[in-house]
């Protein structure tokens, strides 16, 4: 672990900036209603009381759901650290995303808008949603899908990608989606790792007026895998792709003669059963397939939704993010459906053609939430406050920050010119793993730029010295958690002792891989990672995933990634390279590793710099220090070096 981060923490930063809730806020909030249903009006007491009754708290909130039968226990944990929510319940999530409204007026509201890279636009009631769910699941079954398979999902921003997502889980599948924007090797080392059956993908899209070609890809990652019997295609952009005899068929073929009225009941799940896997990186080359569960995952999406995003009947809620990342699944798909509210799907980039396009699509929806990155922000930031002052954004009330640190400066130019000076910025801190936002204001409570403030409410989080001791107000230290909660990953796909490694780095605590302050008044300032873990534009890169496309490289001996702030990404990547003996370094052989890079992991993880180098500190064991390679590059203090090879 980076150490400097840790003991660095006499320098916190004081914000004295405080921005209140009006009163108006307060009153008609979700929480606040909640809160008062229990007898308190003021958050912090509520929140203690929600510690200490953490099995009510989530009871209540997964009674808002529809169980096919009720659970027996809320909680148990025979097993520490692996544990259980919901014990005995049966369930589907997707019955709770529609099924459930097709009685209620629900059924007749738009369930998304969607707008196209190149401007088109679309849309799908609740009811359209599920009707295509419906028939897409069928189609499925008649491939052989079956409850527990694995499906990879390789698609688009379309809003077949969430029919996929959804008629895969109604059917009892567990999804697997890979982001658009990666290479076929890591498509086809999920496909592997998830021993995945079948494969939806699209012809290709564009995306910033680029053409991405998703089966091609798609072809190249699923000749290496020995588990694909079928690939659905879904044709997006009439691009005349090579379809597989046997394997390969198209959506629409698929589901010619399913006509509309086709109903396939949800499968009936166990609360615990496998709702998906989602690869992460950590800090070894091979990503983590985290796994989620249908019960306890949708109790988590579906109350920090209502709490943290205040949903009423009447929002136009937006996330930015793709559905390839936890954000999308729970913050696009499940958490927005299963609350009815409306939302925004957007196929293409922040700035393209222009770099009001966000605001654009926001005021044309007439957007009343949106929920958006730091970078996204501080990208559009650099093209001046002219841009999104074209634009009516009156409609939004909401405004929500997620994916790294947002900094404060970031955090004002988004209040300002997004919200009208006026609007609450909810920033919040949560992982893959965790599944659901765990730090994060609600409408509430009172707001300090760049910082995600205090835990919702039964998020046992602390910040903790190496003993898993409170650090106390005014220090900094790791951001731990002390209790499970509903959402909680279960497991790494395949991989148990890694699960353990959560646990295990620190004393009885969840252990996140992040550094954090808590000011005086109790505010949490999240730092960043201090694993080998690098954020870039809020995405997470692996050192050694890097370093390992590298040395596949046949001029590469040796290489070590770190990351590097930056203004507009939080951080970028560097990699130091050694070549093999009759290699030279020259500024082609730093193109040629870079396309390399972006070939075998993908354009996120292409390195920004690149330098040669004879030599890299090791351990005596021979590991790479990168926490020192990182020390040297940034001029900070190297720390603890007595297990450096000199
Ligand atoms: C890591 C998790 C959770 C959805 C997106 C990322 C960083 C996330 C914040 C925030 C500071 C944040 C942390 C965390 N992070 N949100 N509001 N403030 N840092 O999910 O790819 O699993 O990454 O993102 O470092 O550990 P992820």
């Amino acid at each position: 672990m980076n150490n400097n981060l840790f003991e660095d923490t006499d320098s916190i930063l004081t914000e004295e900036r405080i921005f209140t809730p009006t009163p108006e806020m307060v009153e008609n909030a979700n929480i606040n209603a909640y809160m008062k249903s229990k007898g308190f009006d003021d958050y912090e007491a509520f929140y203690k009381w929600s510690l200490a009754n953490r099995d009510e708290y989530w009871d209540d909130q997964a009674k808002e759901l529809h169980w096919f039968e009720p659970w027996q226990k809320t909680f148990e944990w025979t097993d520490k650290p692996f544990f259980k929510w919901f014990v005995g319940g049966k369930f589907n999530i997707v019955y709770n995303c529609l099924d459930r409204h097709m009685e209620t007026p629900v059924r007749n509201k738009v369930a998304f808008y969607w707008e196209a890279d190149n401007g088109e636009t679309r849309s799908m009631t609740y009811e359209q949603l599920y009707v295509e769910t419906n028939r897409l699941a069928k189609g499925l079954q008649n491939l052989g899908l079956k409850k527990g398979d694995r499906v990879a999902i390789y698609m688009p921003a379309v809003l077949e990608q969430i029919i996929a997502v959804l008629a895969v889980a109604r059917l009892g599948a567990v999804h697997t989606v890979v982001f658009g924007g990666f290479a076929a090797n890591a498509l086809r080392d999920r496909i592997i790792d998830a021993q995945a059956k079948m494969v939806i993908t699209a012809d290709g899209n564009h995306r910033g007026g680029k053409l991405i070609q998703l089966k091609n890809i798609t072809d190249e990652a699923v000749a290496e895998t020995p588990t694909i019997e079928k690939v659905v295609v879904y044709n997006r952009e009439g691009l005349d792709v090579s379809m597989k005899e046997g394997r390969d068929i198209y959506w629409h073929d698929l589901l010619a003669d399913i006509p509309a009225d086709t109903v396939v009941p949800c499968e009936p799940m166990d609360s615990e059963d496998l709702l998906y896997i989602l690869y992460t990186s950590g800090s070894t080359g091979k990503p983590k397939g985290v796994v989620h569960v249908h019960g306890g995952y949708a109790v988590g999406a579906y109350t920090t939704t209502k709490f943290v995003f205040d949903i009423k009947d009447n929002d136009i809620f937006w996330c930015t993010a793709d559905v390839g990342w936890v954000t999308g699944h729970s913050y696009i798909i499940y958490g927005p459906l299963m609350t009815g509210v409306t939302s925004v799907l957007f196929e293409g980039t922040p700035a393209y053609p222009n770099p009001d396009r966000w605001w654009s699509v926001a005021e044309r929806f007439k957007v009343t939430i949106l929920y958006t990155s730091p970078t996204g922000i501080r990208g559009l930031m650099r093209f001046g406050e002219e841009w999104p002052a074209k634009h009516d954004l009156s409609h939004l009330r909401l405004l929500g920050s997620v994916g790294e640190p947002i900094n404060p400066e970031a955090w004002m130019w988004y209040r300002h010119n997004i919200g009208h000076d006026e609007l609450p910025i909810m920033d919040t801190w949560w992982q893959t793993e965790t599944g659901s936002i765990m730090i994060s204001p609600t409408i509430i409570q009172p707001l300090k730029p760049g910082s995600a403030t205090r835990p919702l409410p039964t998020i046992a989080v602390d910040i903790v010295d190496r003993n898993s001791k409170s650090v106390g107000l005014g220090k900094g230290g790791f951001l731990v958690v002390r209790q499970p909660w509903p959402s909680q990953m279960r497991t790494i796909y395949n991989d148990p002792a890694r699960y353990l490694t959560y646990w295990e780095t620190l004393p009885d605590v969840y252990f996140a891989g992040d550094a954090a302050t808590i000011d005086k008044d109790g505010f949490i300032r999240v730092q960043g990672r201090v694993d080998d873990v690098i954020k870039v534009s809020g995405h997470r890169l692996g050192s050694m995933e890097i370093e390992s496309s590298l040395v596949s490289h046949p001029a590469v001996a040796e290489a070590a990634a770190i990351g590097k702030p930056d203004e507009l990404k939080g951080e970028h990547v560097k990699v130091f390279v050694i070549l093999k003996n009759g290699f030279e370094p020259s500024d082609e052989m730093a193109k040629e590793l870079k396309l390399h890079v972006r070939t075998t992991v993908g354009a996120l993880a292409v390195p920004e710099e690149l330098e040669f180098t004879p030599s890299l500190p090791k351990t005596r064991s021979g590991k790479i220090m990168r926490r020192v390679i990182r020390a040297r590059e940034l001029g900070e203090p190297i720390g603890d070096t007595s297990t450096l090879d000199a």
